[in-house]
């Protein structure tokens, strides 16, 4: 399946029909920050603004104006291209290519947008911006950018409205979150092919993302390869240990793919054999993660899927011989089961999400015993659907006997 201007029309039209009528509402890119003297962070557009459009150019505007009668019409305010600058850093998207690719035909000079918005704004009852926006990326409102016209207007938050929509995936958007996952599948499989005692974390990761690279993809957030003390930091990124035999070596990493991203952990032995503890606690673990898969239904909500986690390590954990911590399973398990996932990694999650069809949300489990020098997490991306749970991920080994088969 191919995705173009037809889907995100769609996308744009379900998110008007949320808007009250004498609403304009403004959704920008986002504007590149500079991280020295001659360079910037590498640009990503806001999620919220591609969503509506796969668009990412920086410094672009997306507005939609719905009049009293319930009318919409849209506009793109795209920077004016700047031959000199072109010259250094590359040309810049034109107004037709933005109108072939998004389907808006109003294409408009950035440069004009203030003035433009804030006379439509005289006619709107409501400015609606996306206040959750990141804090260097904010066009919301309050912004100064606007702030005499919005004087007149009521303000709202669409940030929730686009949570709600992005939550329930379109088929081509679980179609690329698909090849997100084909691709961290390829990765991780090189990966476990490389593994050896001796090896720096960041070589592990390196082999990872040269796979990812090559794809054409991205990743859906910095490699975390946490081996041996490392392994209960949960979002561990400095990747500089030396990897020992004996130790356990905890991978949460992913693809991105066309803006979709995969969240993917696995955790293997650095030796290629688990020994006879590991073995156990990574059994409890997988069989645990496992039952809360088949727990991933309609109706279900992640308070109740994190209470049953809870359960399931106090009650199987004892069962594989382990004496649970005196301060309690908190001490051994201390995060949320899962979220959902899209665009962003953590994609417009709460944490009372009742699940739906269409959604995908992570399976995550771990058990980290910091004495021990262990951290076990076992995360798939599960997609809920009406017959039932889909894994996602599930083509991407976890069973500790075909890991150390593949390690061998
Ligand atoms: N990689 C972050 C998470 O699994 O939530
Ligand atoms: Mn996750
Ligand atoms: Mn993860």
């Amino acid at each position: 399946m191919t995705h173009g201007e037809d889907d995100y029309i769609c996308s744009r039209k379900e998110f008007s029909e949320k808007l009250e009528p004498g609403t304009l509402a403004v959704i920008s890119s986002g504007r590149p920050v500079q991280c020295s003297l001659d360079a910037d962070y590498p640009f990503y557009p806001d999620n919220n603004f591609y969503y509506l459009k796969g668009l990412t150019e920086p410094d672009t505007l997306y507005a939609v104006f719905k009049n009293g009668a319930g009318e919409t019409v849209e506009y793109l305010f795209l920077p004016e291209p700047e031959p000199e600058r072109e010259k250094w850093t590359g040309i810049r998207m034109r107004a037709d290519e933005a109108a072939a690719l998004s389907g808006i035909e109003n294409i408009l000079p950035r440069s004009g947008a203030a003035d433009f918005l804030a006379d439509l704004a005289d006619e709107a009852k409501i400015y609606a911006g996306d206040a959750g926006q990141a804090v260097h990326q904010r066009f919301a409102p309050g912004s100064a950018d606007f702030s005499e016209a919005l004087s007149r207007c009521q303000l709202a938050d669409v940030g929730p409205v686009l949570a709600r929509l992005r939550l329930i995936k379109k088929p081509w958007e679980i179609d690329l979150m698909k090849q997100a996952v084909n691709i961290t599948a390829r990765g991780l499989n090189d990966l476990l092919g490389e593994l050896h005692p001796g090896m720096r974390e960041y070589e592990a990761a390196a082999v990872f993302e040269y796979a990812v690279r090559r794809a054409g993809a991205e990743l859906s957030f910095p490699t975390i390869a946490a081996s041996g003390k490392n392994g209960p930091i949960l979002h561990y990124e400095t990747n500089r240990n030396k990897m020992k035999r004996g130790d356990l070596v905890m991978f949460d990493l992913g693809a991105r793919y066309c803006g979709y991203a995969a969240d993917v952990s696995r955790t293997y032995p650095v030796s290629g054999t688990y020994s006879t503890r590991q073995r156990k606690l990574y059994d409890v673990v997988l069989g645990v993660q496992k039952d809360l898969i088949s727990a991933y239904r309609t109706g279900v909500s992640l308070v109740q899927l994190q209470e049953t986690t809870v359960e399931l390590f106090k009650c199987r954990l004892p069962l594989a011989g382990f004496k649970l911590p005196e301060a309690g399973i908190g001490a051994w398990y201390y995060h949320s089961v899962g979220h959902s996932l899209g665009l962003d990694t953590h994609d417009g999650t709460s944490r009372d999400l009742v699940l739906e069809p269409r959604m995908v949300i992570t399976c995550e489990p771990g058990i980290y015993i910091a004495e021990e020098n262990v951290g076990i997490r076992i995360e798939d991306d599960i997609l809920i659907t009406e017959k039932g749970p889909v894994n996602l991920t599930e083509k991407i080994v976890k069973d500790p006997a075909r890991i150390e088969l593949l390690m061998k």
